[in-house]
């Protein structure tokens, strides 16, 4: 049977799930909870999240170093109307702001990354005072507002230094993240109990260097695969060192998908397993079973760059496992003549029929993440310890009119969606924690300031901000849901 197939087997056998047909279809509903709605466990948190590069501007400041990411906005061509994150929300000055924002909408968590380049500007060396003191006093005015920082500590901003020796195709820079680590560690280690070593290498490794569309923008298709292999030692490598200063939680962030196939045929299937090896289990399996899954269906016996111990320290037990969840991905095979096919990749995503979008046009298909969820645990079983959503949010076109922003499709896609973590809950699937992205409007990569995900509208030339009506929904579920959270630590 293939995985599809105990997918769909599993779910309308013994589960009140959507199929993957259903889902396909786009006629999956997500299961009702409006009569009883299933709460969340005891210890779920409740958090919002954003990535240093996106938000901080002020890219130059306090000996910051250069990464791939300003080497990538100035070059024509690459990013949407030409623009740059020189200011982007221009975060790294009014943190104080962010922070009593967070505060307001009374998060438990707030997953932020911490810029290499701030820390190391080479990617190498002592640390950078005036970096490593910006996030001690974001770490501070957090905890003084009663929020856990969640540092996610490589949020694609590479040291363009390491990248002109190679960047992630290069082994060394594995090492070179664990002494990155280390510093960080040695300085907030006191103060953080959740660490995150890297976000989504699988988007680093495909969009990066296999199709170049993000920095450091490189073509190389399945010659990319080795940058796959080094993110995850730098993840284990980094999951030594901090566990070697005696820090609190660590794990990792990876992005998932559900694939499905774009029809019953055979070939579209063949390809959906394929996509589905390259999205998300060439980055889960290691990580989760210590090994690699078989990558036969890419004429490879190992992985390349695998050398012997990797996989013991990429496979270190993690104490949670970051899921972002945006959508469900159709693949078929790849049609003759088309730009997968040239370039020798055996799939292709296709368009959801009759599905809703958010602004950038993905699908929301809000069934996908409930059986997402399912299919980790089944998939991964024991070795999978508990799951954090570290992100899950939509882009739509918000306007300010008259002070406000009636973003309802935004808070219609987050209700959808945690109730369909809730969902994967009841079903027992153990998550303890939803992150949404994101608190801000912010520079979306490729995309310049074009796609808006916050809860919080961001005026980019005079920094304003204007809490959305999502912002006050969210703070609505987060005041109701500790409510009962301390009724029943009361009760217990
Ligand atoms: C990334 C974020 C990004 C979001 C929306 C995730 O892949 O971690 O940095 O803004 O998706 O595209």
């Amino acid at each position: 049977m293939s995985h599809f197939e105990q997918a769909d087997a599993a779910a309308s056998a013994d589960r009140d799930l959507p199929t993957n047909s259903e889902v396909l279809m786009g006629d999956a509903a997500t299961p009702d909870h409006s009569a009883e709605p299933p709460r969340s466990p005891r210890d779920f948190r409740w958090g919002a999240a954003t990535a240093a590069f996106q938000i901080e501007g002020a890219t130059s400041a306090d000996g910051r170093g250069e990464s791939i990411w300003d080497v990538f906005t100035r070059t024509p061509g690459r990013v949407l109307e030409g623009t740059t994150a020189e200011v982007a929300a221009d975060s790294y000055r009014r943190y104080g702001d962010d922070v009593a924002l967070l505060a307001t909408l009374g998060v438990d968590d707030y997953r932020f990354s911490i810029a290499w380049p701030r820390v190391q500007p080479t990617g190498a060396g002592p640390a950078n005072e005036p970096g490593l003191a910006y996030y001690d006093r974001l770490v501070d005015a957090l905890l003084a507002e009663g929020i856990a920082p969640v540092p996610t500590l490589y949020h694609w901003d590479l040291p363009q230094p390491l990248e002109a020796a190679g960047g992630w195709l290069n082994r060394d820079t594995a090492a070179r993240f664990a002494d990155y680590a280390a510093l960080v560690v040695d300085r907030l280690g006191d103060r953080v109990a959740r660490w995150i070593t890297l976000n989504e290498p699988a988007m680093t490794t495909l969009q990066g260097y296999a199709l170049g569309t993000q920095a450091p923008g490189h073509a190389l298709m399945m010659g990319a695969l080795p940058t796959a292999h080094h993110q995850l030692l730098a993840h284990g490598l980094a999951v030594a060192a901090i566990r070697a200063r005696g820090s609190a939680e660590v794990g990792i962030t990876n992005n998932h998908t559900l694939v499905v196939p774009a029809t019953d045929a055979p070939g579209d299937r063949l390809a959906a397993g394929a996509f589905d090896l390259v999205y998300n289990r060439i980055f889960a399996g290691p990580v989760l079973t210590g090994a690699y899954p078989d990558l036969s269906a890419f004429g490879l016996d190992a992985m390349p760059g695998l050398a012997d111990g990797d996989l013991e320290l990429i496979g270190a037990p993690l104490d949670f496992y970051g899921v972002n969840f945006y959508n469900p991905t159709r693949v078929a095979a790849a049609s003759d003549g088309s730009e997968f096919a040239t370039a020798g990749l055996p799939f292709e995503p296709v368009e959801f029929e009759g599905v809703p979008t958010t602004g950038f046009g993905w699908p929301i298909v809000p069934a996908a993440f409930t059986e997402l969820l399912v299919s980790l645990d089944r998939d991964y079983g024991e070795r999978l310890p508990p799951i954090v959503i570290t992100e899950n949010g939509a882009s739509f076109p918000d306007e300010v009119v008259d002070g406000a922003v009636h973003d309802e499709r935004r808070t219609a896609y987050l209700a959808e969606h945690i109730d369909a973590v809730r969902a994967a809950i009841e079903l027992g699937v153990d998550v303890r924690g939803y992150y949404l992205w994101s608190l801000l409007d912010n520079f979306e990569w490729a995309e310049g300031y074009t796609q808006r995900f916050g809860l919080v509208h961001v005026d980019f030339e005079s920094g304003e901000r204007v809490p959305k009506d999502s912002f006050e929904w969210y703070r609505e579920l987060i005041a109701r849901e500790r409510v009962a959270r301390n009724q029943e630590n009361g009760a217990a």
